[in-house]
């Protein structure tokens, strides 16, 4: 009898541990200690034994069979723990926020293309200045010399706003009226770029939007000629483009310089060799430029017979469709992060 309880103590032992869920360890349970079990049956045996051996056979049977109970008890605590703890880390979320600084966003192409451009006039001595997005009627158009009615106001397709009266209040059309602003603020010598968002009642398409972007430039000194305008074109083309780039100018017309021209630069795609960007010319249309009119010089305060100026400006937005061979205007306002992160 003793043997066999220590045989069942062993054997039970071993299973205990050997169970690896709850439901493992509740059938163990019950083979080890249940009615039907090898332990059950020694004790029914216990009464056909004679009262010494019944006492000692008897107490080792309670013993193992509370040792078992400890066994088993042990071994469910140490699976519960276990099963909460897989399923704690099943559940768990995690809110902790990664941050991967290679993922840190970047300024937009037109920015960038501002600062760049920025830059190179500020090399050159120049000052950066801004004005309003939304101007009178006078100093986008009025004081550059556009009287009411002219034809050349056709030209700027204008956006006006409701406010005070009828056109009297507008998007501005242009980076031009900073030029007034500028004027107005500070006595000469100015040597002023001003770049800025501008905006036409224009439908979208590949190469036109309502919204985009100039810079413009302004000097004014004493004796300033044409000379000048032209070497300034030319040291900010090859500044900005390198060496391979240069400026060339033709004649035009615009209300508030005169005389006026508009100004080329070698494109910068064929290098002047000839391609279908530049229809076979070599040459892609930058913007104008020319001498600021004496009307223009005397509208911001300035006296003609002292001071000379010239004045040009163009669009940024052409500019870094150019440099980087993009097609499509409006890539640039989408706001698609697969079009931004490659600039
Ligand atoms: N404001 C003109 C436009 O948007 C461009 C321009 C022409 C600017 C001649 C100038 C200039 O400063 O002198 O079409």
């Amino acid at each position: 009898m003793i043997d066999d309880l220590e045989r069942l103590h062993d054997a039970g032992r071993q299973r205990v541990a050997a169970a690896t869920d709850l439901d493992a360890l509740h059938e163990v349970d019950v083979e080890v200690l249940g009615k039907r079990s090898e332990l059950s049956a020694l004790k029914q045996k216990l009464g056909a034994m004679d009262a010494d051996e019944r006492r000692s056979a008897g107490r080792r049977l309670n013993e193992v069979r509370s040792a078992l109970e400890v066994h088993i008890a042990e071994r469910r605590r140490q699976l519960e723990s276990d099963a909460r703890r897989a399923r704690l880390a099943a559940e768990r979320l995690d809110l902790t926020e990664v941050i991967d600084t290679t993922e840190l966003g970047h300024l937009h192409l037109v920015t960038q293309a501002h600062d760049q451009l920025e830059d190179v006039f500020v090399g050159m001595g120049f000052t950066v200045a801004e004005g309003p997005e939304i101007e009178t009627e006078w100093y986008n158009f009025g004081a550059l010399n556009f009287p009411p009615d002219h034809p050349a106001r056709a030209m700027y397709d204008t956006l006006y706003v409701e406010f005070g009266e009828p056109e009297s209040t507008l998007l501005r059309t242009h980076t031009s009226p900073v030029q007034m602003r500028v004027l107005e603020a500070n006595d000469p010598p100015i040597y002023v770029v001003c770049p800025g968002r501008v905006f036409r009642s224009d439908t979208p398409d590949a190469s036109h939007m309502p919204v985009f972007h100039q810079i413009e430039g302004l000097v004014v000194d004493r004796g300033i000629t044409m000379g000048d305008l032209a070497g300034t074109l030319e040291a900010f083309t090859s500044a900005y483009f390198g060496g391979a780039i240069h400026s060339r100018l033709r004649p035009s017309y615009f209300p508030f310089t005169e005389p006026s021209a508009e100004f080329d630069i070698t494109c910068v795609i064929c290098e002047g060799s000839g391609c279908q960007t530049c229809k076979r010319t070599g040459w892609i249309e930058l913007g104008g430029c020319g001498m600021v009119h004496p009307n223009v010089l005397r509208n911001g305060g300035v006296d003609p017979e002292e001071y000379t100026g010239f004045a040009f400006g163009f669009g940024t937005d052409r500019l870094s469709l150019m440099r980087y061979g993009i097609s499509d205007l409006r890539e640039m306002f989408t706001n698609d992060i697969r079009f931004l992160r490659q600039f």
